[in-house]
């Protein structure tokens, strides 16, 4: 009869997992010799299988131990083999000059996501090519609303599936009834990105971008908006003077609306935000649109207006970035010129962070 000395001793024996899987079928297989050990209990006088029994049960439950035991052995030794084979080499040198540079609008979007999320915004989303409920009507800017003239459209020839007209977003508004209609309330989220109108000279492109910002919660008064738009502007422009003028203005989608000043003075040719608009030297300039979110708008997007309220903002992105970092052309954003690219542009590393001010210029 076979001995478990001897088995376990082949077994340990076996260099390969092909081996040790023969090994396997030769003893505990369908036909295997340990199998067949087994099957002959059955043919034994009750005497004789109290004797054999144990011995024929140590020795298939000897075999199975050691099997598992050399498998793991074996497929650790191939996995450490693999590990050694397989090293990645991590000092390759990095290009001596680094090409290409973050875009100032990228960077700048950047840098408004994370003095934003330090209050507690995410960014939100909605598509470029919008239809006109979501773009105007759900915006509290019905068909043949004044308002809707006011923005150079670009309309496609074809209505959507279901009727309505489909345009290239004119502002990044519609986020706020994109956001809300998925999110429900509350909610406090920004929506940078791209905005379109048929409009083009030195401070017009047909494309720009925007950023948009809703808040809506219960008891939201225009005292948040405020203090959210100077934190903002403070954290952006890494400045403690910057000063607020807001004056009442009309956006169809706000009641009441302000349109927002800060001060300013011209320092060695350019505009540099700080101090009020009203001290010597000074002027103001608009940077934003707000107000307090319009009822038919929080009813379109699905919200009850008496229980809900918020304040919404909207600005260019590109101005902001030409005010902080000093460019004067708004066309030289678009043109792809590498000279401009490499003198405004950013590098990869230099992430925004508060900690680290968000936006050291590269
Ligand atoms: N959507 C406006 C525009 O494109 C900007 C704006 C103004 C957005 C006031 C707002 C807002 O959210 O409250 O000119």
């Amino acid at each position: 009869m076979l001995e478990l000395n001897q088995v376990v001793q082949e077994i340990e024996s076996a260099d390969t997992l092909d081996a040790l899987e023969a090994l396997r079928v030769r003893l505990l297989g369908k036909a295997g010799e340990i199998t067949a050990l087994l099957k002959t209990l059955g043919g034994m006088s009750p005497e004789q299988r109290q004797s054999e029994g144990p011995k024929i049960q140590a020795l298939r439950e000897g075999a199975t131990a050691a099997i598992a035991a050399r498998k793991a052995a074996l497929e650790g030794a191939a996995l450490e083999a693999r590990l050694a084979g397989e090293t990645i080499d991590l000092s390759l040198p990095a290009p001596a000059t680094p090409r290409g540079s973050v875009h100032p609008i990228s960077q700048v979007m950047d840098e408004l996501a994370e003095v934003f999320a330090d209050l507690g915004f995410a960014v939100a989303t909605g598509p470029e090519i919008e239809d006109d409920w979501h773009n105007f009507t759900a915006l509290n800017m019905p068909e043949s609303h004044p308002a809707r003239a006011m923005h150079d459209t670009f309309y496609f020839p074809d209505k959507d599936g279901q009727g309505r007209d489909m345009l290239l977003r004119t502002h990044t508004s519609p986020v706020q009834i994109r956001a809300m209609l998925d999110q429900g309330a509350p909610i406090r989220v920004i929506a940078p990105g791209r905005v379109y109108r048929s409009d083009s000279d030195a401070t017009h492109t047909p494309m720009f971008h925007q950023i948009e910002g809703l808040v809506i919660d219960k008891g939201i008064h225009l005292g948040h908006l405020k203090w959210t738009l100077e934190t903002f502007l403070k954290a952006y422009f890494e400045r403690d003077d910057i000063v607020l003028r807001l004056r009442p203005s009309y956006f169809p989608f706000t009641e009441p609306s302000v349109e927002v000043d800060v001060g300013y003075a011209f320092e060695g040719g350019r505009r540099v935000v700080g101090g009020s608009g009203d001290a010597p030297g000074h002027a103001w300039m608009e940077v934003l649109g707000s107000g307090m979110v319009n009822r038919h708008v929080i009813a379109a997007a699905g919200l009850d207006p008496d229980e809900w309220q918020g304040f919404a903002f909207g600005t260019g992105v590109d101005r902001l970035a030409m005010l902080k970092y000093g460019m004067d052309d708004l066309r030289a954003f678009f043109d792809g010129d590498v000279r401009w690219l490499s003198h405004y542009g950013f590098s990869a590393l230099d992430v925004p962070t508060l900690s680290g001010g968000v936006g050291t210029p590269a």
